[in-house]
């Protein structure tokens, strides 16, 4: 499968493309408002992943090109630009594309970040609500911190919460998560349900703020039985 992170040039879009590459045998795809700079991420995950595995296969497009020939489209974009990101890469969306948003809408203030929606209810209902028709739109990786995944000596134990209305991109979605070592993707229902998951992540942050051994916090639910 190929799995494109449109502006993987970034905190998050580096995250994943290196747990990716390295746990996975998906051809990843960087892609970039500037295909240069797209390539030069690309040298610089090669070399964080210099002696971990045989075969990498990473390169670097233009966002354009990179969701063209993707079959899972990451938009790893700030919030304010995910909608103009999927406006800008339309015509390389099809039913057979799956669109993923990370993004969260946050504000700052001295007490820390608070949860911040746009008016369709949460980023990702916005970026479906600007997806071409017949697009499947997943909500997933909201919650982990990039730091944490970028660092590959860092032995993940953390859980992703996945929303969708669409269950055959959801399956995808959930299926490429859960092949990234000690990532465990779970279930959180439709897209009506993404503010609730997306809401987690100041939360999250401030309590990494607060708590100094706390730096990359992220969420592992427990509780169940299996
Ligand atoms: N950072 C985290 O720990 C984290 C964790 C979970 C979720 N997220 C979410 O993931 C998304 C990306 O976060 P990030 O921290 O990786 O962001 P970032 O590093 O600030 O930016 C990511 C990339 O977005 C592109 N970009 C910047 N301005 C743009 C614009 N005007 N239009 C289109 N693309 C633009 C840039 O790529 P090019 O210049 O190469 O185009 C940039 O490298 C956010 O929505 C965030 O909420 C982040």
């Amino acid at each position: 499968m190929r799995i494109a992170l449109l502006g993987g040039t970034g905190d998050i879009g580096e995250g994943l493309a290196l747990r990716f590459a390295r746990d996975t045998s998906h051809e990843i795809l960087i892609g970039s408002r500037d295909p240069e700079k797209a390539r030069d991420a690309v040298a610089e995950y090669e070399d964080a992943l210099a002696d971990r595995t045989d075969e990498i296969d990473i390169k670097g497009f233009g966002n354009e090109m990179a969701a063209d020939r993707a079959d899972i489209v990451i938009l790893s974009v700030p919030p304010y630009y995910a909608g103009d990101t999927v406006d800008a890469v339309a015509d390389s969306l099809d039913s057979d594309s799956v669109l993923v948003t990370p993004a969260v809408g946050m504000q700052g203030d001295e007490d820390g970040l608070h949860y911040h929606p746009p008016e369709a209810g949460s980023v990702t209902q916005l970026v479906a609500q600007r997806a071409p028709d017949g697009v499947p739109v997943v909500g997933a990786f909201h919650n982990l911190a990039a730091d944490a995944l970028s660092n590959l000596e860092n032995d993940l134990d953390l859980d992703t919460l996945v929303v969708a209305d669409d269950d055959a991109a959801a399956d995808t979605v959930l299926t490429v998560a859960n092949e990234i070592e000690g990532l465990r993707a779970l279930e959180a229902g439709p897209l009506a349900n993404a503010a609730e998951v997306e809401s987690v992540t100041p939360l999250v942050i401030n309590i990494a703020k607060y708590n100094e051994e706390m730096h990359d916090v992220g969420v592992k639910w427990i509780g169940g039985s299996n």
